[in-house]
C-alpha cells in the first residue's frame, strides 16, 4: 500500500510541473511550509506496553455526524485538474471510507455535480467573492443541496505571494503557452485529465467569471475577486443565509478561536493554509495546544497543515484536535492514481493510526492526549 511520499513520486512524475508546483509550494520563501511538517515531525510519541491493544476504535463523531474516523479531507481548490473530474472522485473515495469530504468554492466539479455523483452531500468551504447576491445564492445552493457543514476560509483576504507559480507558468507571462507545452510532456495526464476531464472551468463560480474559465490567469483572478474587506461582522450576513454548522478554517491565534466561539461557530480548523499564505507564522502544531485549551470544551477543534501520516494525526489529536483534515496528501493520491490512489490513501491513513494508537498503548481517540507524547514538545526549542 503506498505512503504518501510514494504517490507524492508518482504525482510528480505524472503532472505537468505547473500543477504539481501548485500544489507542492508555499508563499514566500515557503518556511511556515517546512515548519509545519519539521514540527511535526519532532514530536515524539511515548511507546507504552502490555495494555491490551487487541481492540481499537477509531470512530468518533464531528457535529453530531458520526465518522469511521477522526479525519476529513480539506478543500483544495482545482483539484478537478489533478484527475479527471478530481473532485467528484475524491468525494465519492471519502464517502466509502465514511469521512467527509470538503468541497473548496473555487473547485472544477460544481457542488451539484459532486453531489449527483459522489453518494452524499459534501461539506462546502466558502470563499467571500466581492458580489454578495452570488455568495448568497451559493450558500443558499449548499444548504438546499443538505451540505453537512459550512468551513468558511478565513486566511485569505489576499492570495499569499507563491513564487513557484510565476516560475512555474501557473501565472505570469507566456502562462497559457507554459502550461500547454508543459502538458505535452506528459500525455498521461493529457489524455486523463486535459482531453477527457473537460470542461476546465471553476464549476461553483462560473457565473461570476464573465465569460472565463477562471484557469487563464488563476491567482490574478482570486486576487481581483476575492473581497479583502471581509470582517468578523460578515459572519452575521453568513448566518442569515446558513442555519447548518459553521466552521471557522484558518484560526491560528488564541483570541481569534475566542471570538470566531462569541459569535456562534460550531467549529475550527486550526491551520496556516499549509504554508501558503502568511510564510513566517507559526506552525499549526505549535499553536494548536493553546487553542484546543481555550476554546475546546465547545467547539469542534480540527487541524490541518503538515500532516503525512497516521502518526501525525496521532500527534494532532495528542496536541488538542479532535481530528485533522488532509490537504497535499489526499491530492497527491487523486493525482497518482485518481479514486482509487485516494482510497488507498485513506487505509494508509487509518492502518498508520491504528499502529500508533496500538504501540502507544491507546484503545480509543479519548484516550490520546498531552500524556501520549514525550514531554520534549513542551521544550523552549520545539
Ligand atoms: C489548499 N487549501 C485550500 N483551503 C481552502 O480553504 N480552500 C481552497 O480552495 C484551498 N485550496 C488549496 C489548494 C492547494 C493546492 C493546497 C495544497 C491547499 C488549503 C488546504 O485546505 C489545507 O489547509 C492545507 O493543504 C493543509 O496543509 P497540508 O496538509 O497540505 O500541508
Amino acid at each position: 500500500m503506498p505512503s504518501v511520499s510514494d504517490h507524492r513520486s508518482a504525482a510528480r512524475r505524472r503532472l505537468p510541473r505547473f500543477l504539481f508546483d501548485y500544489l507542492e509550494g508555499g508563499a514566500g520563501s515557503e518556511r511556515t511550509l517546512a515548519r509545519n511538517v519539521r514540527d511535526l515531525d519532532r514530536i515524539e510519541i511515548r511507546q507504552r506496553v502490555l495494555r491490551d491493544v487487541s481492540r481499537i476504535d477509531l470512530t468518533t463523531a464531528w457535529l453530531g455526524a458520526p465518522q469511521a474516523m477522526p479525519i476529513g479531507l480539506g478543500p483544495v481548490g482545482l483539484a478537478g485538474m489533478y484527475a479527471r473530474r478530481g473532485e467528484v472522485q475524491a468525494a465519492r473515495a471519502a464517502h466509502a471510507a465514511g469521512i467527509p469530504f470538503c468541497l473548496s468554492t473555487v473547485s472544477v466539479c460544481g457542488l451539484k455535480e459532486v453531489n449527483a455523483s459522489a453518494g452524499a452531500a459534501p461539506w462546502f468551504q466558502l470563499y467571500m467573492v466581492r458580489d454578495r447576491g452570488f455568495m448568497r445564492d451559493l450558500i443558499r445552493s449548499a444548504q438546499d443541496l443538505g451540505c453537512g457543514a459550512l468551513v468558511f476560509t478565513v486566511d485569505m483576504p489576499a492570495p499569499g505571494v507563491r513564487h513557484r507559480d510565476g516560475r512555474s507558468g501557473l501565472s505570469g507571462r507566456f502562462g497559457p503557452s507554459r502550461r500547454l507545452f508543459q502538458a505535452l510532456g506528459k500525455p498521461r495526464w493529457a489524455a486523463d485529465v486535459g482531453l477527457l476531464g473537460k470542461p476546465h472551468t471553476l464549476g461553483n463560480v462560473a457565473p461570476v467569471l464573465k465569460g472565463g474559465s477562471g484557469m487563464e490567469d488563476f491567482m490574478g483572478w482570486l486576487g481581483a475577486n476575492f473581497d479583502p474587506s471581509i470582517s468578523w461582522a460578515d459572519l452575521d450576513w453568513i448566518r442569515d443565509n446558513w442555519s447548518g454548522p459553521l466552521i471557522i478554517k484558518g484560526i491560528l491565534d488564541v483570541e481569534d478561536a475566542r471570538r470566531a466561539r462569541e459569535l456562534g461557530s460550531q467549529g475550527v480548523v486550526v491551520s496556516n493554509h499549509g504554508g501558503r499564505q502568511l510564510d513566517g507564522a507559526i506552525s499549526t502544531a505549535r499553536r494548536l495546544p493553546a487553542i484546543a485549551d481555550a476554546v475546546r470544551q465547545d467547539m469542534l477543534v480540527l487541524a490541518d497543515s503538515g500532516v503525512r501520516s497516521g502518526a501525525d494525526v496521532f500527534r494532532m489529536l495528542a496536541l488538542g484536535a479532535d481530528g485533522v483534515l488532509l490537504g497535499r496528501a489526499w491530492v497527491y493520491a487523486l493525482a497518482a492514481a485518481g479514486g482509487r490512489g485516494v482510497s488507498e490513501c485513506l487505509e494508509m491513513f487509518e492502518r498508520e493510526l491504528r499502529t500508533t494508537m496500538a504501540l502507544a498503548g491507546c484503545t480509543r481517540l479519548d484516550a490520546i492526549n498531552p500524556t501520549s507524547l514525550e514531554n520534549t514538545y513542551r521544550t523552549k526549542d520545539f
